[in-house]
């Protein structure tokens, strides 16, 4: 993994900053099926018009398609301010209120002048369609979502603190000390994923910037974002999905993750591993003096973790198991005693 050049891979990867390292974007028709298949499937459950969303996947397992709405929908929306743009990402988010009713709503633009290739306005499109197919209280719901000559307008739910998590981790290198509350975010990212997975989805990049918390009454939820690195999974193949290129972010990629090989949710399970692991120590394993994966057991330096519950080290040990197949799944995970305890 260590030794991953973006560029020789021709691969979307993004910077554990969040921003790309190279935008050619993985070829994702070998995953997905040919794009006509993708796109011209029965009406996506879920999007305007229709009651409401199913939890589960159609026999085919393909119900995501791209039904922008108007363009003009933007004139629904009046600009407030900028709140995310990197230079090298095609993303812009920008903090918006509905006109007519002043509710405060978040639009991502996907700018097309800085897409480069085809096969990223068709991931642009599937960010699209599968996001908007996704409504749970841990996933940030989308509204609504168009396209037009310049960007892809994604419409949706307002987090009002999204950088929170990283922020903690990343910036000032402040753990989750309070049990409860790390509890809190897990089985909120937990559920998240559990839905994700049950819906034939992989999300493919689960980091702390991708969790974004929303406080209200004092409250903190945690709701995942960003599908732009989704995957679709094939019930035919086992529920597996065969990628061509690696795509994720750097030091955030399952071990298993390979050009040319299958894989399941539990990439995401180790992803959720390794923030669990960051929320309790603020740094990585691989932040250890002369740890890599691939040297042994995940490292847990006692002075870090003598006052933690040793049923925590067990959970992430469960999630960062070396090998994908005895790897504890979302919703066992919900179920592993560290999460179900009062302590
Ligand atoms: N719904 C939202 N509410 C608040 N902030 C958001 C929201 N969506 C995205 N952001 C902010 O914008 C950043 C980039 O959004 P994201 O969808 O992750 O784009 P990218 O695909 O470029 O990573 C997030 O990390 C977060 O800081
Ligand atoms: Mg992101």
């Amino acid at each position: 993994m260590k030794n991953i050049t973006s560029e020789a891979l021709g691969m979307k990867v993004r910077k554990p900053s969040g921003n790309y390292l190279y935008f050619k974007t993985r070829a994702r028709s070998r995953s997905f099926g040919s794009l006509p298949d993708l796109f011209n499937q029965d009406e996506c459950e879920g999007r305007e018009g229709t009651d409401e969303i199913s939890h589960g996947m159609d026999e085919e397992g393909k119900i995501f398609k791209f039904t922008p709405s108007d363009p003009k929908i933007k004139t629904k929306y009046a600009e407030v301010k900028e709140l995310f743009q990197e230079v090298l990402s095609p993303t812009v988010v920008t903090l918006m209120t509905e006109v007519e009713d002043d509710k405060t709503v978040i639009k991502k633009s996907l700018v097309k002048s800085k897409i480069l290739c085809d096969t990223v306005l068709e991931s642009c499109r599937r960010e699209c369609a599968i996001h908007s197919c996704l409504k749970h209280p841990n996933i940030i719901e989308m509204y609504d979502y168009t396209e037009d000559d310049e960007e892809f307008s994604l419409f949706m739910e307002y987090a009002n603190k999204p950088m929170y998590l990283s922020e903690l981790v990343n910036d000032t290198h402040t753990p989750v000390e309070d049990q409860h509350m790390l509890r809190k975010i897990a089985e909120d990212i937990l559920k998240g994923l559990s839905y994700i997975h049950g819906r034939g989805l992989i999300h493919g990049d689960v980091k702390l910037c991708n969790m974004l918390c929303h406080e209200e009454n004092d409250v903190i939820s945690v709701k995942i974002c960003d599908f732009g690195l989704s995957y679709i999974l094939d019930q035919e193949k086992g529920n597996k999905v065969l990628i061509k290129d690696v795509s994720g972010t750097l030091g955030h990629i399952a071990p298993e993750v390979k050009s040319n090989c299958m894989i399941g949710p539990e990439v995401d399970i180790w992803c959720f591993g390794l923030m669990l692991y960051e929320l309790a120590v603020a740094y990585k394993p691989t932040q250890l003096k002369s740890y890599t994966y691939s040297s042994g057991d995940i490292p847990f330096r006692r002075v870090d973790w003598r006052r933690k519950s040793p049923l925590l080290q067990d959970l992430i040990l469960k999630c960062m198991n070396y090998n994908p197949e005895k790897r504890i799944s979302a919703e066992e995970a919900l179920q592993h005693p560290w999460i179900t305890s009062q302590e």
